[in-house]
């Protein structure tokens, strides 16, 4: 029997692209020197596509291969791939909720305690000589006791509030709607919650629900004595006005392991020394990053062999 062919859109870790190499015959679009050529070269033989969070899917793409069966996406948000676009096409999109929820909230947890402690300044002051030249460091700010809102309480945000329980603080969310089985209280306005909260975190998925959530208005609520950790999408925040912020103080301190550009980081917010900046790596640990690849491969595998998805998200 022949291998079906995928479209690989951007590339995968090496142990993913060699299992799908063995089980299909692959087209590597990030290769293609004209990628509208390219695309249509392969374009008849197309069943699949391989994607990324990232790189997506886009309804152009979707609508130029008029044999494709199934999207398989590496990463749980979706907003990069046209999902309106595959549900007209009856095509069905999985991605890879549950087993990056861990580490990305750990991603949360460890920027939220690096941002109080000043973590990354902390280890530049010791290479630079200073605690030799001037003494000790300023003192930080402890996270007991204080307030931490976080915009969207799905897998990610319920585990990162979860995880910070036991560290003292008091949990407030906000989301499109209240959820009965949740204690912490709720925020109809992210307004409103930025100015009772010291830290705010936002989970929530990106795409067009979420744009700019995160505004200005937001940012001044929050205030001089605020920090922003945002481990979603750089699309949920207003990256001008962030920028604006951070510098003139209107917030305190950023983390941020995404951005509006990706991987183009404003050179204000690499300037700043209240910015810790991290390369978009919330899920990016050997053991997440492997079990986000198998199940894209699991997801392609029972698609072909006409079995039910193990991660499909909803069509729309
Ligand atoms: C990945 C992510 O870095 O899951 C997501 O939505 O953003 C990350 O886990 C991304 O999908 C890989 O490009």
């Amino acid at each position: 029997m022949t291998k079906p062919a995928v479209l690989v859109v951007g590339e995968l870790p090496p142990k993913i692209m060699q299992a799908l190499d063995d089980a299909y015959i692959l087209h590597r679009y990030w290769t293609f020197e004209d990628k509208k050529k390219g695309l249509a070269a392969v374009a008849d033989s197309v069943r699949g596509i391989a994607t990324t969070g990232h790189y997506g899917a886009s309804r152009e793409m979707i609508f130029a291969l008029p044999n494709l069966e199934i999207i398989s996406s590496f990463g749980v948000g979706t907003d990069a791939i046209d999902i309106p676009a595959a549900s007209e096409r009856g095509v069905p999109v999985t991605n890879t909720p549950d087993v990056l929820t861990d580490d990305v909230a750990n991603t949360a947890v460890m920027m939220l305690l690096a941002v109080s402690r000043d973590l990354v300044q902390a280890d530049r002051y010791v290479r630079a000589g200073k605690w030799v030249s001037d003494g000790n460091m300023p003192l930080t700010r402890a996270i007991r006791g204080k307030t931490v809102g976080i915009i969207g309480l799905g897998r990610i945000g319920a585990d990162i509030a979860r995880k910070l329980d036991v560290f003292g603080v008091t949990v407030v969310w906000h989301g499109p709607r209240p959820k009965p089985d949740v204690t912490y209280k709720y925020y109809a306005s992210v307004v409103r919650m930025a100015a009772d909260a010291d830290y705010l975190v936002v989970a929530c998925p990106g795409g067009a629900s979420t744009h700019h959530v995160v505004n200005a208005d937001v940012l001044k609520a929050l205030g001089p004595a605020g920090s922003l950790i945002n481990i979603s999408r750089g699309s949920c925040v207003d990256e001008d006005a962030l920028v604006a912020a951070v510098k003139d103080g209107v917030i305190g301190w950023a983390g941020l392991d995404v951005f509006a550009k990706e991987p183009h980081v404003p050179a204000d917010l690499v300037a700043s020394d209240r910015t810790l900046l991290l390369p978009h790596v919330g899920s990016a640990t050997e053991e997440t990053r492997a079990a986000m690849g198998n199940l894209v491969i699991e997801n392609l595998a029972l698609h072909f062999a006409g079995k039910p998805l193990a991660t499909q998200v909803p069509p729309q």
